[in-house]
C-alpha cells in the first residue's frame, strides 16, 4: 500500500524528533512492503518567519490532500512577543480546527522498564497503569470569545469557556467507544461545582452514557482528579475532559510514565484521517542539542499506523521495538537514571529502527 503523509516538523526539537519518527516509518515500509510518501509543510514559528503566518494556506491544502499528518511541535521564545493571532501556537490550533480534529487521544502507559523513572512509590504502580485521556480539542476556552476591555479594576482581558451540546456529545461518544474496546470504564472530569459550561458538559455526558450501559461512568471534579492521578493512577481507564483540563492533566499523567517525552497522541475527527503529535512542546531549553526524547513522536507514528491505516501488526512492532530498547537500558536524559545507558535523540531513533521486526 502507498500512503501520503504530510509532515510538519515545526520548531525547536520538533524537526529533531520528527526526523527519527520518519526513519522508523521508512524501515516499517521496507519490512512490511508499504510505501510512505512524505510531503513536508510549514507551520508554527518557522512558517511565520518564512511566510508571515503561522499556518500558510498551502499547509492546510497539503494536509487535506494527505492520508494523515505528523507534527513535531511549534513555538519558542523567539515568537513570544507576537500578537495572539500570529503566534506559532495559533497555527497549531487552527490546523486542528480546519481539519475537524475534535478528539485528542493521549495514552499514558507505563513501559515496564521505566518504573524507575516514575516519581511515584513502587507500590502505587505495581503491574503498571494504562490511562487513555480523551481530550476535547476544538472547543472550550481555547476557541471561545476572547478580548481586552475596561473593568472596574482597570484594564482587563477575558477568554470564554463555551461548549455546545453537540461538541460534548461527540467527544463523549468517542470516549465511550474507546472504553468499550478496553477496560469499559470512563471517568469524566469537569468543574461542575463552579462552571455552567461544566454543568452542561456533565448533563450531556450522562445523557450520552444511556447509549452505553455496558460502560461504567464516574465523575470527578478536576482538582480532585489532579490529586487522584498521583494518589492512585491505576483507578483510571478512559478519561474524558475539556480542551483546557485535558491539556493540563495529560502533562501531569505523562510524568507518571517517566517523562513528557514518552507521551504520543492522535488528533481525530470523523473517519480515518488523523494528525499525530507528541504531547510535548518545542523544548527550547534542549533544542538543537541531540537531547530530546524522540519516543513520543515515534509512538505517535505507531498510533497513526493503527488508527488511520489499520496496520495493527506494524504499530505493535514499533511499540515492541521501543519496549526492547528500554529493556536493553537505553535512555535519553529525561528518563535516565543511574545504571542505564545515556543516548541522544538520533541514537535512540537508530536503536528503535534496528530493533524493528
Ligand atoms: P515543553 O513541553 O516544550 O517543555 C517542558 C519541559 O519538558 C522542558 O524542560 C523540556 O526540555 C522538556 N521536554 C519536552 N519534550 C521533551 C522531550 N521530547 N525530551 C526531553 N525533554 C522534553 O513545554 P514548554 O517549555 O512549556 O513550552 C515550550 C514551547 O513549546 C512554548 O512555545 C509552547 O507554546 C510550545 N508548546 C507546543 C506544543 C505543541 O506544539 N504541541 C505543546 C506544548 C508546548
Ligand atoms: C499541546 C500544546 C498546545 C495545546 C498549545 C501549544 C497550543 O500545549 O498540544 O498540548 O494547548 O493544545
Ligand atoms: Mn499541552
Amino acid at each position: 500500500m502507498t500512503f501520503n503523509i504530510a509532515v510538519i516538523p515545526g520548531d525547536g526539537i520538533g524537526p529533531e524528533v520528527t526526523k527519527q519518527a520518519l526513519l522508523v516509518l521508512e524501515k516499517i515500509g521496507k519490512v512490511y512492503g508499504h510505501s510512505f510518501n512524505f510531503i513536508e509543510a510549514l507551520a508554527g514559528g518557522c512558517a511565520y518567519d518564512l511566510k508571515g503566518t503561522p499556518l500558510p494556506q498551502e499547509t492546510i491544502d497539503i494536509c487535506k490532500n494527505s492520508d494523515s499528518v505528523i507534527l513535531g511541535a511549534v513555538g519558542g521564545p523567539k515568537w513570544d512577543n507576537l500578537p495572539g493571532n500570529l503566534r506559532p501556537e495559533k497555527g497549531l490550533l487552527q490546523i486542528r480546527k480546519e481539519l475537524g480534529l475534535y478528539a485528542n487521544i493521549r495514552p499514558a502507559v507505563l513501559f515496564s522498564p521505566l518504573k524507575e523513572a516514575c516519581p511515584l512509590k513502587p507500590q502505587l504502580i505495581e503491574g503498571g497503569f494504562d490511562i487513555c485521556v480523551v481530550r476535547e480539542l476544538t472547543g472550550g476556552m481555547y476557541f471561545g470569545e476572547k478580548g481586552r476591555k475596561e473593568s472596574d479594576m482597570g484594564e482587563a482581558a477575558y477568554d470564554t469557556e463555551l461548549y455546545s451540546v453537540k461538541e460534548v456529545e461527540r467527544i463523549a461518544k468517542k470516549a465511550f467507544e474507546i472504553a468499550r474496546k478496553r477496560g469499559s470504564k470512563v471517568t469524566n472530569i469537569d468543574k461542575m461545582n463552579v462552571l455552567e459550561s461544566s454543568r452542561l458538559w456533565r448533563e450531556v455526558v450522562n445523557k450520552t452514557h444511556e447509549e452505553y450501559p455496558d460502560v461504567t461512568l464516574n465523575h470527578l471534579l478536576v482538582d480532585n482528579a489532579a490529586m487522584q492521578l498521583i494518589r492512585d493512577p491505576k483507578q483510571f481507564d478512559v478519561v474524558v475532559t475539556t480542551n483546557m483540563f485535558g491539556d493540563i492533566l495529560s502533562d501531569e499523567a505523562s510524568m507518571l510514565t517517566g517523562s513528557i517525552g514518552m507521551l504520543p497522541s492522535a488528533s481525530l475527527g470523523e473517519g480515518k484521517f488523523g494528525l499525530y503529535e507528541p504531547i510535548h512542546g518545542s523544548a527550547p531549553d534542549i533544542a538543537g542539542q541531540d537531547k530530546a526524547n524522540p519516543l513520543a513522536t515515534i509512538l505517535s507514528v505507531a498510533m497513526m499506523l493503527r488508527y488511520s491505516f489499520d496496520l495493527e501488526k506494524e504499530a505493535s512492532s514499533i511499540e515492541a521495538a521501543v519496549q526492547k530498547v528500554l529493556t536493553d537500558g537505553y535512555r535519553t536524559g529525561d528518563i535516565y537514571n543511574k545504571g542505564t545507558k545515556l543516548v541522544g535523540t538520533a541514537e535512540m531513533g537508530r536503536l528503535v529502527v534496528k530493533n524493528l521486526k
